[in-house]
């Protein structure tokens, strides 16, 4: 089986397996990175990792275009509801759920979560989480927004094809962090994201591609906004 993966800029990735396509944090029209036209995609699930704008971005108008199932920690699908969305499931921290074509379970994550919508309100729906999703024949580690912590002992347990890190810095751990993350994951491959999107969070990806390889078996697969990558 082929899992394609694309990234479209900061968390936002589309997974391509079996004619099914998830998307993480799908943060398109505003991301003054992304290539991708939130009109053109066509995912049957929304997995997001907490409430800020640069992750929510567009699940709202793509999800009610779509019928995409948004999962989202509880509070967080419960906002995203009562935007309109009636396809929403919420989950928290070591649940599992199932969606078309595979499952994800909820992990911690350091970090915050609010969003502020167009009237300028800030609201703050629930907590940050990560996610391990078992999609296309392979489990992916999805960190979201956070910081290093010691229980990515525990997800690196799950047994990881793939782990996406933010790299950014500022918001998130940096690169130094992400490599200390690798150490504990131990996964075929790290994708880094959450960087380059906004001045705050300028990185050098091959840098840490290579220091990464240096120093781990993990290889390092460095993608552009709208670049994709296979995994079979
Ligand atoms: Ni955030
Ligand atoms: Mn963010």
């Amino acid at each position: 089986m082929t899992l394609k993966i694309t990234w479209h800029g900061q968390s936002a990735f589309s997974f391509e397996a079996n004619g099914k396509v998830v998307m993480t944090d799908p943060f398109l029209s505003g991301n003054p990175t992304s290539p991708t036209d939130p009109a053109s995609v066509n995912p049957s699930t929304i997995l997001l990792s907490h409430a800020h704008n640069d992750h929510v971005g567009d699940t709202v108008e793509i999800a009610k275009r779509t019928g995409a199932a948004v999962i989202a920690t509880y509070e967080l699908a419960n906002y995203i509801g009562s935007q309109g969305v009636e396809n929403v499931i919420g989950g928290n921290h070591g649940g599992t759920i199932a969606f078309d074509g595979g499952t994800t379970k909820f992990t911690p994550a350091w970090h915050t979560s609010s969003y502020s919508d167009g009237d300028g309100n800030v609201v703050a729906p629930g907590i940050p989480a990560g996610h391990v999703i078992r999609f296309g024949g392979k489990t992916i580690y999805f960190a979201g927004d956070t910081a290093l912590f010691l229980d990515m002992q525990l997800i690196g347990e799950e047994g990881l094809d793939v782990a996406i890190l933010p790299i950014g810095d500022h918001f998130t751990m940096g690169p130094k962090d992400a490599l200390r993350a690798v150490k504990m994951l131990t996964p075929g491959t790290v994708i880094p994201c959450h960087y380059n999107t906004f001045p705050p969070i300028r990185q050098d990806a091959q840098a840490f591609k290579k220091d990464v390889e240096g120093q781990t078996s993990s290889m390092v697969v460095v993608l552009e906004p709208g670049e994709s990558t296979e995994l079979s």
